[in-house]
């Protein structure tokens, strides 16, 4: 960890180089300051996922902090979690089928304007250790690339289907007389407020490549998905601790919460924030 200079009304320390930082100095209970948002903002943006320790705050406090950067987004699962419809459980006990996110992926990229971010408060961690969350830079996943590679990807698009992991992984209908969502994305997409650019794939909800046959799009994004998993060092590591709030930038990483506990329980929330407009490739 490195504390991060430039930030006054905040303490930020990098947890790597290049993604991940822990604030501090927040009470995420008690209204913000408009300099302490404004560099939270910032680390944000510049970190893309921050974590903030001991936070003791309330379902009010969880959505009213979320609510700053946008309008709350409603899960198109929601109607078999029940309860609040902003508020998403995420909830592994010894008698779950599964636990949500265990493969890398972005969140609900199946939506025509996918969460910007999401901001996941941890109540409960496994008794004996374990449940941390893996978090990879997709600028850092992009760059990485050869010029060759990012040229044939700048010019693709990809269908994201909600029935892949909602209905193929959870086993779970869609709400009556409806579909999931599905929609397309290029694979290559800018930032719409750093302008840099991003890949756009991920294993959970990206079915396949417009355009391509069947087995060529299954060896491409094969290939990618492979590059994530395999690359370590676009990643950061999130190792919980009760009443801790992670919150990411979810155009520009993907996450991966790792079930290693069974059959020990973990409890969280998680809020998503809606995006501003489409995921563009300009
Ligand atoms: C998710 O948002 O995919 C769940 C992440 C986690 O439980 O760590």
């Amino acid at each position: 960890m490195a504390m991060i200079s430039g930030f006054e009304s905040i303490e930020v320390d990098s947890i790597t180089p290049h993604i991940g930082a822990h604030i501090s100095g927040v009470d995420l209970s008690q209204d913000l300051s408009n300099e302490q948002f404004s560099e939270i903002y910032r680390a944000w943006l510049d970190w893309k996922v921050i974590v903030f320790r001991e936070q003791d705050i309330d379902r009010d406090h969880h959505k009213a902090f979320a609510r700053k950067f946008g309008t709350l987004h409603v899960h198109p699962m929601q109607h078999s979690y029940g309860g609040d419809p902003e508020i998403l459980s995420v909830k592994t006990t010894k008698n779950s089928a599964y636990t949500a996110g265990n493969a890398w992926h972005t969140d609900v990229t199946c939506d025509e304007i996918p969460p910007m971010a999401s901001a996941l408060y941890i109540k409960e961690t496994p008794e004996s250790g374990g449940g941390d969350t893996l978090f990879a830079n997709m600028y850092l996943a992009y760059d990485l690339l050869s010029d060759t590679m990012k040229e044939v990807l700048d010019r693709l698009t990809a269908i994201h289907d909600g029935a892949l992991p909602y209905l193929g992984n959870y086993k779970v209908a869609a709400p009556a007389g409806d579909a999931y969502p599905k929609n397309e994305h290029p694979v290559v997409i800018a930032h719409p407020e750093t302008g840099k650019k991003i890949l756009f794939v991920n294993s959970g909800f990206t079915s396949h490549i417009k355009g391509m046959n069947g087995w060529e799009s299954k060896a491409l994004l094969g290939a990618l998905f492979d590059h994530i998993t395999r690359t370590h060092r676009l990643t950061c590591r999130v190792q919980w601790q009760p009443n801790t709030l992670t919150l990411w930038d979810n155009r520009c990483t993907q996450h991966h919460a790792v079930w290693d506990y069974w059959p020990d329980s973990r409890y969280g929330e998680r809020v998503s924030i809606l995006g501003n407009e489409r995921p563009s490739a300009e």
